[in-house]
């Protein structure tokens, strides 16, 4: 028997409250690959930045929203009228525009953050609603703070919201402070209590704070929710958001008690993970549901066991589901470019002639020093070329001493504005010299925040992939790239780091 299912629509918010996670920023062009593979995977509605935040945020907004086809582009605005017009201009270029505004509504934000009293709240709610609606059709209200926030004043304020024109009401859990019962409960009383409660789509926004934002956006679904707001790798502020893989794994594996369903074609999960991860440098948990690297490994021999004589004894879904190929062993040295260009699309890029030359060029090489050539080692060296594409630093060579017996050095050139640069430098290991080198070639104050190392693939052959966060006057850059040498790639993750920064650094001095 099928049973029918709702249609939950999703609305992905990772470049705007996963943004807001320190340290999380991502680039112009970051944003606009993230974007189209948002909207290729199926998601309803994207939330692409905060517009009067800044000029940055206000051109990714602008030209997501130009870019777009079919999912519906929004960018969130206070209650500020200045506000809703910059984010109105944003968004009108969208085929689907959407303003989102909020303002708070709970005692203590309204007391000691917006120092605003009960009446002058609801009068705001009122007018900017109705400012947002006058010029687009879709408008999303937010009563944030709304699960600390008294019931009445919250239905108060949201009857205003509807009777202003707003098309979805969202009630975030901004503190990640409810529990599944409770956010369930309140999202169905709000339903029974408000009078035009059928003329909107309801929303949930809930924050990870006690680790149940998950499972209370599914309470809210189950109480009529028909919006959830969710983030890639459950990135956002403070302990995160909703994991977006989470929930519409959860609703695809048990539909049989959740019957809902979404537009999200699962198979891109793995990818866009990956992606996230990579343009954040925030390492996805290993034992993180869905997309993380044990999420579908088997160590213990009972389990291996009943794997082989039946992947349903421990697994409730299937790697390739969500995007995660069963082998992915690959190819070889003598894969040829057709393979490896079907390769790529399948892995979900398709490159322009120049870069598809390139890309095979350096697959050639990999393949060369690498026994096998893994999926992850084809998306790393992709994602490495594209992030290199047009930066003012590239990496030329590296040759460094290391080992026991110091000083440690390391000879390095770059390529700085075309012009070929060399040095020497000694440090405290080997990376510390690599670096020493870089700073003397490029002179630059910003420090070093982070440093990582992870394994692309299993194997003492594994490219690594090294992170590197730069710290400059208080803009920070996240540099990443693989290589079979750890020394090489934490090179080029560092100078991309490096790249990235002098380019947000030239765009706030413009701004
Ligand atoms: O957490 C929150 O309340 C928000 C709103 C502004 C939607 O991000
Ligand atoms: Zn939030």
């Amino acid at each position: 028997m099928t049973t029918e299912k709702d249609r939950i629509l999703i609305f992905d918010t990772t470049m705007r409250d996963g943004e807001q996670s320190p340290g999380a920023s991502m680039t112009h062009n970051e944003k606009l690959d993230l974007a189209d593979l948002l909207e290729t995977m199926g998601v309803d509605i994207i939330e692409a930045g905060f517009p009067a935040s800044s000029q940055g945020d206000f051109e990714a907004v602008r030209d997501i929203a130009r870019r777009s086809k079919s999912s519906v582009i929004t960018g969130l605005s206070r209650s500020k009228l200045e506000d809703i017009d910059r984010c109105g201009e944003a968004v009108r270029h969208a085929a689907r525009p959407r303003i989102h505004t909020f303002i708070s509504t709970s005692p203590v934000h309204m007391k000691h953050k917006l120092q605003m009293g009960p009446n002058a709240v609801l009068e705001a709610v009122g007018r900017s609603v109705a400012h947002a609606r006058n010029l687009v059709e879709d408008v999303e209200w937010s009563a944030e703070d709304a699960t600390r926030t008294e019931f009445d004043f919250l239905c108060k304020c949201i009857d205003a919201a509807i009777a202003s024109g707003a098309t979805t009401i969202n009630v975030p859990d901004t503190v990640g402070y409810t529990h599944p019962d409770e956010y369930g409960g309140l999202i169905r009383a709000l339903r029974e209590t408000i009078p035009n409660a059928d003329k909107v789509i309801w929303s949930t926004h809930c924050h990870n704070d006690l680790g149940l934002a998950v499972a209370n956006s599914i309470a809210g679904a189950q109480n009529g929710a028909r919006q959830i707001e969710c983030t890639i790798n459950g990135l956002g502020e403070r302990a995160g958001n909703a994991a977006l893989e989470e929930i519409v794994m959860a609703f695809k594996v048990r539909g049989d008690t959740l019957p809902f369903e979404t537009g999200i074609d699962t198979t891109r999960l793995a990818r866009a993970s990956q992606m996230v991860s990579r343009i954040t440098g925030f390492p996805v948990q290993y034992n993180k549901a869905i997309v993380g690297k044990n999420a579908f490994a088997h160590e213990s021999g009972i389990h291996q066991d009943g794997m082989l004589k039946n992947t349903e004894t421990y697994e409730i879904m299937k790697p390739e589901d969500v995007g995660v190929s069963k082998s992915s062993l690959v190819m070889g040295k003598l894969s040829g470019r057709n393979a490896f260009r079907d390769k790529l699309a399948s892995l979900g890029y398709e490159l322009d002639p120049d870069s598809l030359n390139e890309a095979f060029r350096r697959f050639k090489d990999l393949a060369d020093r690498k026994k096998h050539v893994f999926d992850d080692d084809i998306l790393a060296l992709v994602d490495d070329q594209l992030s290199a594409m047009g930066e003012r630093v590239g990496f030329d060579s590296l040759r460094v001493i290391a080992g026991s017996v110091g000083p440690q050095q390391a000879d390095l050139s770059l390529r700085v504005d075309g012009e070929l640069l060399e040095a020497s430098c000694t440090g405290n290991g080997p990376v510390d010299a690599v670096f020493n080198a870089i700073r003397k070639i490029v002179n630059h104050e910003a420090k070093l925040d982070l440093y990582q190392v992870h394994a692309v693939t299993g194997g003492t052959d594994a490219q690594a992939e090294v992170s590197v966060r730069l710290n400059g006057e208080g803009i920070m850059a996240v540099g990443r790239a693989s290589d079979p040498d750890t020394l090489v790639a934490s090179a080029k993750a560092y100078i991309h780091a490096l790249n990235k920064l002098e380019a947000r650094r030239m765009k706030r001095l413009a701004a």
